[in-house]
């Protein structure tokens, strides 16, 4: 996930193509009755969308869904979106990464209301594909500086008394096309990278403690079991603190490209430490210099020298509507809404502008707040005027934390970086109402 390439701008993602019965004689008919409907859009006062219904299941005529029998129990065992929310998916940017095995999706942001992330939306991160691990055949291991080394199976886990957390994950590499200048035309492949799930499992500290952890131990190596071998070094203290071992996400098992059927969650960091398919887990007393520590997941500082073990996901915010994919469709009063989260602990406020950060207006934080989670946030009193409008959020976390300009940050860290940019996002709204990612001076 470390490639740039020249600019592309994915087009803005065109609403769902409206599958319907066509019956044009039965519309004419009832198109006669429709004056006041008619006149009113034609006026410009009615939106787009309302323009476009058909007249013929509108009141007060019976609509159409209404005078049949729908499909009966168990026509989808299990249960998928409304067809006319088919665009509504996890999207690659094609020139990204050279295949599709190592390589990631974004989460369609834009189209999620809430905190929650469904299963089938969260973006994917793989470096190997997905592994198709046989639960009957799955074994977690931990050894090395224990007094007892242990293998388990996957029952093994389920049997531990469980825990369920909301936390959201979101990979370090978030943001990292963005550095340089707006690039990227839709908030999902801007920000894309992260969701937020109920996750049940075993906390991490129970497992080692099964194990018995020797008093000179600090690390931890854990590993996954894909064909990528993904491995990272983590902190005992980070360990024995708030990391699970799951087998569930939002009430179900995971799902395969989550990790099926073990991964490790740990909270506030970033995702590359979530490992997948985890197969194994060592305990020593220093960091491994993993692959992923090392060449990758490190932040090139203008002095030539590089930030290591950045773990901690910063306090970030965005705008999911209005946004690209989300343009103005009529002036007047518009809800923004959004997004926020920190990896060190509780959104604490979320201010908003829409005139480039001259002024800020405190937004309204929906319940519940919740550490290490995405929170929703909403500015209920903007009307739109029809002019350009230059849009962004700005979140203070509950150690008081402010997300940064991309100015402030680059003034910092420099131009060099792909991982943890957190910088604040500007959508402008332009006079048609389209929406478009730029960065203000
Ligand atoms: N674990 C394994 N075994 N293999 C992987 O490729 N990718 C990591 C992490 N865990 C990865 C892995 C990265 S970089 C991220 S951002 C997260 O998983 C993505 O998790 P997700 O696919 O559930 O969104
Ligand atoms: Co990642």
């Amino acid at each position: 996930m470390n490639k740039t390439k020249p600019p592309a701008k994915p087009g803005i993602i065109q609403p769902p193509s409206v599958d319907r019965p066509t019956d044009a004689g039965r519309r004419k008919a009832l198109l006669a009755g429709l004056g006041a409907a008619g006149g009113a859009a034609a006026a410009g006062l009615i939106a787009p969308a309302r323009a476009l219904a058909d007249p013929a299941n509108l009141p007060p005529n019976v609509a159409d869904w209404s005078k049949v029998l729908g499909p009966g129990v168990d026509a989808a065992p299990y249960g998928v979106p409304s067809k006319f929310e088919k665009t509504v998916i996890r999207r690659h940017v094609d020139w990204l990464t050279a295949t599709p095995e190592s390589s990631v999706n974004f989460t369609p942001l834009y189209a999620l209301d809430g905190m929650v992330t469904p299963n089938g939306l969260c973006f994917e991160r793989h470096h190997g594909g997905v592994a198709e691990v046989i639960p009957d055949d799955y074994r977690l291991m931990i050894h090395g500086m224990v007094d007892r080394p242990l293998v388990f199976t996957y029952q093994d886990l389920k049997r531990f008394p469980p825990q369920s957390r909301f936390y959201f994950l979101e990979c370090a590499a978030n943001g990292g096309m963005e550095w340089r200048g707006a690039q990227l035309n839709g908030v999902q492949f801007t920000h894309g990278m992260v969701h937020c799930v109920q996750y049940t499992g075993v906390p991490l500290r129970t497992l080692l403690e099964e194990a018995g952890v020797k008093p000179k131990a600090k690390w931890l190596l854990v590993e996954g079991g894909d064909s990528a071998g993904m491995n990272r070094s983590l902190p005992l203290d980070k360990a024995l603190d708030d990391c699970m071992v799951v087998y569930s996400m939002n009430g179900e098992r995971l799902r395969a490209e989550q990790g099926y059927p073990i991964r490790l969650v740990v909270p506030g960091f970033e995702g590359n430490m979530w490992v997948k398919w985890l197969r194994r887990i060592e305990v020593g007393d220093g960091a491994w210099m993993a692959r992923e520590e090392t060449s990758k997941y490190t932040d090139l500082m203008p002095d030539g020298r590089a930030r290591r073990f950045t773990w901690e996901m910063d306090a970030k915010s965005v705008i999911t509507s209005p946004c690209p994919e989300l343009p103005c469709k009529q002036k007047g009063p518009q809800v923004i809404k959004g997004l926020a989260w920190s990896g060190r602990g509780k959104v604490a406020r979320v201010d908003v502008t829409v005139d480039g950060g001259r002024n800020w207006h405190q937004a309204r934080l929906e319940e519940p707040i919740l550490s290490k989670c995405l929170t929703r946030f909403y500015l209920d009193g903007w009307s739109w005027d029809g002019n350009p409008a230059y849009l962004q959020s700005r979140v203070i976390d509950d150690t008081g934390y402010v997300q940064p300009e991309m100015a402030a940050l680059q003034a910092v860290r420099g131009v060099n970086s792909i991982y943890h940019n957190n910088a604040i996002q500007t959508w402008r709204i332009n006079p048609t109402g389209e929406v478009e990612n730029v960065r203000l001076a």
